[in-house]
């Protein structure tokens, strides 16, 4: 089946009101593929600045984060429902950075994937190894733990699209190889087929994330279990619109 190109940005904790707006008037001025999705994501401050000054119809927008609750005294976190508010439709959840830096576990990344379907958001989920469990050969492994956790909550998986990102790739320039990532893929697509049924599996986009940039984009081109990136770094440069072009 046909799955959208999906290109994901997202800028971490980094930008200010003028470098954003000039990533997003980039993006205005682009001729930008009417068949790629893309989906920007800023740091929480400027969600409803990015939200404003995109022109782009292909273009939305993206929270890194958000929390398992609709309000209350949880200060400091962000609502699904506020996301929605803004014309935020997205939220990436279970970052590697989440997992390792804030401790946040699988189960309750699933249950913050749960409750933000619940609430009407979509979701990027972020799964990957790291570099000591790629030596371990416990990749797959890995990924189907961090998986299963959610398949065991959702069963509903047309909002979500999920992004392997491989921890020991994140940051470092050294982006794993087309090959590997469409094995890994593969395997993970294996595995939601068990988990959701086939149909939903096939139909679930799995975007590569960790050093994608617009030397190496193309290199994926011809990989069929790969449907686009999250892309950290090189969202935040010019060479984004190229990695979004990187499908033609
Ligand atoms: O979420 C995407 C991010 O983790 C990848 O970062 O800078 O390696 O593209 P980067």
């Amino acid at each position: 089946m046909a799955r959208t190109f999906f290109v994901g940005g997202n800028f971490k904790m980094n930008g200010s009101k003028e470098s954003i707006q000039t990533i997003v008037e980039n993006l205005n001025k682009a001729d930008l593929p009417s068949n790629v999705e893309v989906v920007l994501g800023p740091p929480a401050p400027y969600l409803a600045w990015t939200v404003e000054h995109n022109k782009q119809k292909t273009v939305s927008v993206s929270a890194q984060n958000c929390y398992d609750k609709v309000s209350g005294a949880y200060t400091g976190e962000i609502s699904p429902v506020s996301l929605l508010d803004l014309g935020v439709p997205w939220v990436i959840l279970g970052h590697s950075e989440r997992r390792t830096i804030f401790k946040e576990s699988d189960e309750f990344i699933a249950g913050k994937t749960k409750f933000a379907l619940e609430q009407g958001l979509k979701v990027i989920l972020c799964i990957g190894e790291t570099y000591e469990e790629k030596q371990a050969g416990k990749t797959l492994e890995v990924c189907t733990r961090q998986l299963k956790a959610v398949t065991d909550l959702v069963k509903d998986w047309k909002d979500i699209v999920i992004a392997y990102e491989p921890v020991w790739a994140i940051g470092t320039g050294l982006a794993a190889t087309a090959d590997d990532a469409q094995e890994i893929h593969h395997q993970i697509r294996e595995y939601l087929a068990t988990a959701i049924g086939a149909e939903q599996a096939e139909a679930t986009r799995i975007l590569y994330g960790g050093s994608a940039n617009a030397k190496n984009a193309g290199s994926f081109k011809d990989k069929v279990d790969v449907d686009g990136f999250l892309v950290g770094g090189a969202s935040l440069k010019p060479e984004f619109v190229e990695i979004i072009k990187s499908r033609q």
